[in-house]
């Protein structure tokens, strides 16, 4: 029975349990319209690659439901196979095959026609800056250079969904703006994309959505505009005092200024203020100071800050 699909991915109370206590997955809820840049950001452990793994179908759920493009994970499998490519974080790739050769096993797969394959893995290994390569072994390659090759098996036969489960960890700051270049294009081609990452700048600069999650649990959710403005907005200028004076005594005349926003201390030297324009605005702000200050910096609410005042904690640690 043909029904309309408001949302290309629903999960419901989607849960994955190793043994009795491992909860890595814990009761996620997600509904994402088609053609969503979507992130599962979140730090090592928090049930990224466990949640992709079930809407891929690899691992079925200990409970709770998922649909992808209305097919339901448990029972239409290989249904849901034909229409997604997955990029899986550990890289699958046959070393002793060309990078040709691994994206042709794909296009063969997925029973496209030669004439179809050849041409689309041409341009693919274009994009990705492989031509010269593309005939050589991939045991040959840089890590970089499979994680590329990794990027096109998944996309080769022009999926409607696609998976990237970490894409750019462990890339040299070159081969990630060609992945990111890579990924951006899909989504102007409204696809839809599932992507995993704990570099916060990577999901702020590609999503249209994000959840942070942890512990198998979302813990955030909004567009990266969002996250961070329930944060307070503007700049963050972050200063220490240099005398005999206490940060107590200086925040009063801070607070006199009007385009401030919140201001407070770190520590006994350290002040920390929030404020519209703060960097344009910096030499008002020191001219109401009576002594000098050093370690001066400014700076912008990241997806860092949003997560730390969530959970305590750094994404890095
Ligand atoms: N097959 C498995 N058997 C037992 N425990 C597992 C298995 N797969 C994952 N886990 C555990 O489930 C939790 C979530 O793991 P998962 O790989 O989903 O995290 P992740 O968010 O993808 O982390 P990373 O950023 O390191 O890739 C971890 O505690 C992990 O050790
Ligand atoms: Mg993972």
């Amino acid at each position: 029975m043909w029904k309309k699909i408001k949302y290309i991915i629903e999960t419901h109370q989607l849960r994955k349990y190793f043994g009795k206590n491992l909860k890595a997955v814990d009761g996620i809820n997600l509904r994402i319209p088609k053609g969503t840049l979507f992130t599962l950001l979140g730090p090592n452990g928090a049930g990224k690659s466990t949640t992709i793994s079930m809407l891929t179908t690899i691992l079925p759920p200990t409970s709770g439901t998922a649909y992808i493009s209305g097919f339901d994970i448990r029972k239409h499998a290989k249904k849901i196979r034909q229409i997604i490519g997955v990029c899986p974080q550990e890289l699958s790739i046959y070393g002793n095959l060309t990078a040709r050769e691994n994206i042709y096993l794909i296009a063969k797969m997925h029973k496209m026609k030669k004439i179809d394959y050849k041409e689309r893995t041409d341009e693919l290994l274009g994009k990705m800056g492989l031509t010269d390569r593309a005939d050589d072994k991939v045991s040959k390659y840089s890590f970089g250079m499979r994680r590329r090759v990794n990027v096109l098996m998944a996309v080769v036969h022009d999926p409607e969904i696609i998976f990237f489960d970490e894409p750019s960890t462990s890339l040299d700051p070159q081969s990630r703006r060609v992945v990111w270049d890579f990924i951006k294009e899909f989504q102007d081609k409204n696809k839809t994309i599932i992507l995993t990452t704990h570099n916060m700048e990577e999901a702020d600069i590609l999503s249209n959505y994000l959840v942070i999650i942890d512990h198998g649990r979302i813990i955030a959710n909004g567009t990266a505009d969002e996250l961070k403005g329930t944060l307070g907005r503007g700049d963050i200028i972050t200063f220490k005092i240099n005398s005999y004076m206490h940060s107590g005594d200086v925040i009063p005349r801070i607070q006199g200024l009007d385009f401030i926003d919140s201001v407070y201390t770190l520590d006994d030297k350290t002040i920390e203020l929030r404020a519209k324009d703060g960097l344009r605005r910096i030499s008002e702000i020191m001219e109401t100071i009576p002594t000098r200050i050093y370690d001066l910096s400014v700076r912008r609410n990241s997806l860092e800050d949003v997560f730390l005042s969530q959970t305590g904690r750094r994404l890095r640690d």
